[in-house]
Order: structure tokens, then sequence, then C-alpha cells
């Protein structure tokens, strides 16, 4: 997601956020990141401050922590035997204005340096992603030996400096190979495949890590990656969007969250059968969770609220804790939601021992249910709500912002 300064006026500045930024914008976004670094090092000082929380405010036991994910720090990207995953391939077509992770900030070579910084800024636990390309080039099959070196290394190196170790397992960057062999996780093939990558963890770095996440964010990554088109792996389908050469808006961002929900059972099952009583760790899975809240008190925007947090949180939260999806999803999406068996059902209840939060900025729900009578909908339109999103730094009224999808403005 991006963030916009929109007016930068004194004390007050409004950040808007805007997931289908164009390519125009692109420019003003590095603008915007510098006015963001200026507010903060200017006039949101006195307001951050007023809030002084110290490590003695939380409970005992509070972890405090830094996340990357591998193809944001790693680099390396061609060496010691990893292949490419969506991520290169998206980003080596120009989607990110001509930047890649090729080097980043090449923590593969640098993780020592990485690491005492870390140490340095004082956080209990480092929680990093593993490229399953790096790991297992393929997809499936043959382990990389430089691979598992690398992550051993890693590990040590945070566990010598006092740092818990906490893994992801997949990052939006499922390997090349597997999406050109059978589309990723449209296809219900890849449960099989990240389980067995996932034993591979398990068995190889499993001593040593605390906490497993499983997938990351899948609500937004099927959004995103299947309905949009703006991440990797860049499906999508007109007449939502027009910029994708495969894809299908309609059903396929139902489809893969539906399959990393399988995956993420498959792969809980797997630790807390094999690993778990040995290696004593956690398993679960986190969610980019929006606070939202209705634009206006209208009974139709209070009940668009509920329909947006069903979609987007609900969506995998509701599987998770009751074994199925929302009603609102099975009424508005139809015969496009997959079905859960019932031994599926039980299979993907309560496979967590956390469900990770990630919190970004919140939303204004305004109702759009009219796009319920369209006959053609993608994820968007099933919802009928337009969603608008803003960080307000400093100031507190209500400005209307962009809605997140280009659509029913
Ligand atoms: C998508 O395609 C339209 C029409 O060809 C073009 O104007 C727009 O810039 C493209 N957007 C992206 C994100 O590539
Ligand atoms: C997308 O999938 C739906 C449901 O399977 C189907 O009805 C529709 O024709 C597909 N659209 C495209 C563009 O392939
Ligand atoms: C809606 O009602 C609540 C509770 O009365 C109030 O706090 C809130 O400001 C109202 N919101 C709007 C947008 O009017």
């Amino acid at each position: 997601m991006n963030l916009e300064a929109k007016s930068v006026s004194g004390r007050e500045t409004r950040y808007f956020c805007d997931w289908e930024a164009k390519p125009l914008q692109l420019r003003m976004l590095k603008l915007s990141f510098l006015l963001i670094i200026l507010l903060i090092s200017t006039v949101a000082v006195p307001v951050f401050s007023a809030d002084r929380y110290r490590r003695e405010d939380f409970p005992p036991g509070f972890i405090f922590g830094a996340g990357s994910s591998a193809y944001q720090v790693e680099g390396a990207a061609y060496e010691d035997g990893r292949s490419s995953s969506i991520w290169d391939a998206f980003a080596h077509e120009g989607n990110e204005h001509g930047d890649t992770g090729d080097v980043a900030i090449d923590e593969y070579h640098k993780y020592k340096e990485d690491v005492q910084i870390m140490a340095q800024t004082g956080i209990d636990a480092y929680r990093f992603s593993i490229s399953w390309s790096r790991l297992i080039p393929n997809g499936r099959g043959p382990v990389n030996p430089k691979g598992l070196q690398y992550y051993n290394n890693l590990i040590n190196e945070l566990i010598a400096h006092g740092i818990q170790p906490h893994a992801l397992l997949c990052n939006y960057d499922h390997p090349q190979a597997l999406e050109d062999e059978y589309g990723g996780w449209i296809s219900r093939k890849i449960v099989k495949d990240f389980t067995a990558y996932a034993d591979v963890c398990f068995r190889e770095f499993g001593d040593r890590v605390s906490h497993w996440t499983t997938v990351n964010e899948p609500n937004v990554f099927a959004i995103g990656g299947y309905d949009t088109g703006m991440a990797p792996p860049k499906r999508c389908s007109p007449p939502f969007v027009f910029n994708c050469s495969k894809g299908n808006s309609s059903s396929e961002p139902y489809l893969a969250a539906h399959h990393m929900l399988l995956a993420h059972a498959s792969t809980a099952r797997l630790y807390r059968e094999k690993y778990q009583g040995e290696q004593l760790g956690l398993v679960g899975i986190s969610l980019y969770i929006f606070q939202s809240i209705p634009l206006t008190n209208l009974t139709a925007d209070v009940a668009a609220n509920q329909r947006a947090q069903d979609f987007l949180t609900g969506w995998i939260a509701d599987p998770l804790m009751f074994g199925d999806y929302p009603s609102t999803m099975k009424r508005n999406v139809g015969s496009r939601l997959p079905e859960f068996t019932n031994h599926e059902s039980k299979l993907v209840k309560g496979s967590f021992d956390f469900i990770g939060l990630i919190h970004y900025n919140y939303l204004y729900v305004e109702d759009n249910s009219v796009s319920l009578k369209e006959k053609n909908r993608d994820f968007n339109r099933d919802m009928g709500v337009k969603l608008y999103c803003m960080l307000l730094i400093t100031n507190t009224r209500l400005v209307r912002g962009f809605n997140l999808w280009n659509s029913g403005n």
C-alpha cells in the first residue's frame, strides 16, 4: 500500500493510501516519503513525544521485535542456487517502476551486521521470512544446501545475540516455477508442495525457531495478487482491471485464499503432530487487519461496515475460528466461493496457536450495495462498499480520501 501526502499546511497533514496507485503517481510517492520523514522530524515530534511509552508500561514478557520479508532484504537474488519467486518476476516486469530486490539491503551477505544493529536497537525478536525459492529452487524436490546454510547462519546469529527467531514461510513470494507449472495459489496442488516445504523448514530450523507464521496477509495477498493485480502474481481480468495478461478477478481471489487456508491448516497440523511436542514452538498465521468505521451513522453505512469486516477479516478469521466462511460472503459470492468439506472444515478450525494482526491504518466505509446488482462481480463488488483510506496524523476532521478500488467511484 502506498501513502500519499495530499496537503501539508501547518500541523494538518493528511495521508491517503491508495492501492491503485498509477505509474504517474509513483514519482510523487517518492516525494511523499520525503514529506513523511520531514513530518516525523518536525511537525509530528511534539505529538509523538507526548506519548512516552516505556518497556515497563507493557506486561512482563511482552516481545518487542522487528520484521522483514525475504525479497525486501536478502538480495543475492540469483546467487548460490536461488531461483525466481513471483516477486522477482513482478519486479523485473517493471511493476515497481524499475526497482527490484536483486540487491536490496543485501542481508544475505550482511546478516551479521544487521543482527548487530538489531541487538544494539534492543529488540527481543526478529521475524524474517524464508525465501521458498532459495531453499527449494523448484518449489518441490531437492533442497538447496546453500539456502539451508544461510538460514542456519542467520538463526544462529540471532540466538547468539539473544534475539528470538520468528520465521514466516510465505510472503507473496512462492517460487515462479510453481506459478508456471500450475498457477501457484489458484491450484490445489500448492497445498501439498507448501506443506512439504514447511516440513523441511520445521525439520531443519525448528529446534531454534520459536514462532512460525505460515502465510502472511492471505486476505491482502489474494486481493492484490488475484483481483486488482496490484501485487504479484498480477492476475486480474476485465471488466474490473485491464492490465493483467491472465487471471479471473471474479473467482481467483476466493480460490487463492481458500488454498492458502488449506495449506496453512495442513502445515499447522504437520507441525503439531510431528514437531511441536519436541520443539515447543507456536504456529500461526498473520492477517492484515483494517480497523473500519462507518462513514456516517446511516443504517446502510453501518451495515456496510459490518460487511466490510466480514469480507476483509472474516474471510480468513471465520474459517480459522468456526470452520466456515461468513454467511454474508456465501450469500454475495455464491458459487464462486469454494466450499469446505467437513473434513477440511475440521482441519482449518482452530489450526493456530496465534493469529498475528498487522495494522497500519483505518478505513471509512460507505455503502455501495448497488454493486451487488451487477452481474459480473469481483471481490470489491461482492463486498458492496466503498472504502476510504486515510491516515490523519494530527487532525481528526474527516476528509474524503480515495476509494481503495477505482470501481464505483
Ligand atoms: C493499465 O492500462 C491502462 C489502459 O491501457 C493504462 O492507462 C494504465 O496506465 C495501466 N495501469 C497500470 C497500473 O499499468
Ligand atoms: C471467471 O470465473 C467465473 C466463475 O468460474 C466464470 O463464470 C467467468 O466466465 C470467468 N471469467 C473469465 C474472464 O474467464
Ligand atoms: C456516529 O455515532 C456515534 C455515537 O453516537 C458518534 O460518536 C459518531 O461521531 C457518529 N459518527 C458520525 C460520522 O456522525
